[in-house]
């Protein structure tokens, strides 16, 4: 199975590097070893990089809320009004108590009414974002019935947790090359000043939650139904990528025209990027504690 394109690669390589260095094959180097080894050699056996200990996002807290407006505020509104705000946004709308706060931008209204005006306006969620009209409908005709109450539960926030490192392995190689390496860390950035590494056009990590410590290994794409990173560039090319061993994914041979746009799916969920970005280094925004507004780590829906 065609994982990702730098698979391809590393057949090739990995082909070359026999013929030339068959002769030296009991040198014992791990340098040497075919990066398939590699990967299972950094990862103990039974350990599937997170996998198993995925916590699905589905484990619950109660909002107050009915389950059909608990699903549109959570696919098209959490990435910034989650419980920890991100993307420079102030207010937290996960439940139905913060919905019928007051509005800190318009004073008299709700932070509902504000909502629904601004889903029908079209300023929220920020272009090029968009919400369909029914789901815009589901929001607005439970506003006009008077917002009842709901017993929906929302998904655990995955950025309120203490820092951890749900894996339980770390990356140890220090800067040894592997596509396996530092997890979390900022692998573009690094490549370029240290003038090393492969140019990758984009680059990161997927972890089970969103306070990952640096380079703790994340979640591996396994199975019929894997961990998927969905990158849309501005071309309108849609790069699929699979996370490895280490939670890592990277494109280093197609090009990407950007601003591009970024979601990760897993079992028909999806945690998507709302504003395009003009960076592929995943983890210089998406760091333990989050850079440049973003909420933290990238995590599996
Ligand atoms: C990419 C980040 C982002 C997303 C996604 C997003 N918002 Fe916002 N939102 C903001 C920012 C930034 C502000 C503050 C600046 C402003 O008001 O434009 C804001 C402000 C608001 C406010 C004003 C709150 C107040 O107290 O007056 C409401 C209401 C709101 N957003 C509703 C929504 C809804 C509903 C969705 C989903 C359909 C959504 N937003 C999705 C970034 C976002
Ligand atoms: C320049 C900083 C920056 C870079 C680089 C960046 N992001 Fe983001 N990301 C953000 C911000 C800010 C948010 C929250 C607002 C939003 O959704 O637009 C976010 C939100 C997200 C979310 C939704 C968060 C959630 O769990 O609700 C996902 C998924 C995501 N980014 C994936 C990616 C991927 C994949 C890449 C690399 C291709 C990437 N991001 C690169 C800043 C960045
Ligand atoms: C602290 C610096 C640093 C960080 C962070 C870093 N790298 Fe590297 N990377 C290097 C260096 C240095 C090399 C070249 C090592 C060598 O030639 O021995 C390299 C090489 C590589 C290679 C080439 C390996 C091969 O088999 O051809 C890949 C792929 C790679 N890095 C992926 C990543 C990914 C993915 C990340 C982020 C998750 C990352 N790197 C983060 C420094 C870094």
């Amino acid at each position: 199975m065609l994982r990702t394109t730098r698979h391809a690669r590393h057949l090739l390589s990995t082909a070359g590097a026999l013929l030339v260095l068959s002769s030296l094959a009991a040198c014992g180097d791990d340098g040497y070893l075919p990066p398939v080894s590699r990967n299972d050699a950094a990862i103990p056996p039974g350990v599937d990089g997170g996998l198993g200990a995925i916590d699905t996002g589905m484990s619950t807290g109660p909002s107050g809320l009915p389950c059909d407006v608990a699903m549109v505020l959570s696919t098209y509104c959490s990435s910034c009004h989650g419980s920890t705000p991100a993307g420079g946004a102030y207010n937290s709308m996960m439940t139905r108590d913060q919905l019928l706060a007051n509005s800190t931008s318009r004073p008299g209204m709700t932070v509902l009414d504000v909502a629904v005006a601004r889903m029908m306006d079209g300023s929220m969620p920020p272009a090029p974002a968009t919400v369909p009209a029914a789901d815009i409908a589901t929001i607005s005709t439970w506003q006009s019935a008077g917002a009842p109450a709901g017993s929906c539960e929302m998904p655990t926030d995955p950025f309120a947790g203490p820092d951890t490192c749900t894996s339980g392995t770390m990356w140890t190689g220090g800067n040894r090359e592997s596509e396996l390496m530092h997890p979390g860390l900022a692998c573009i950035d690094c490549h370029t000043s240290m003038r090393e590494g492969p140019y990758l056009y984009v680059a990161g990590t997927v972890y089970a939650s969103g306070r990952e410590v640096p380079d703790c290994n994340g979640i591996r794409s396994t199975g019929a139904d894997p961990v998927t990173v969905e990158i849309t560039d501005a071309t309108g090319y849609v790069l699929t990528l699979y996370p490895n061993a280490a939670g890592n994914f990277l494109d280093e041979d197609i090009p990407l025209t950007f601003p591009v746009s970024a979601r990760v799916l897993y079992q028909g969920r999806e945690r998507r990027m709302a504003a395009p970005i003009t960076n592929g280094d995943c983890n210089s925004c998406h760091t333990l504690r989050g850079a440049m507004g973003a909420p933290g780590r990238i995590v599996v829906p």
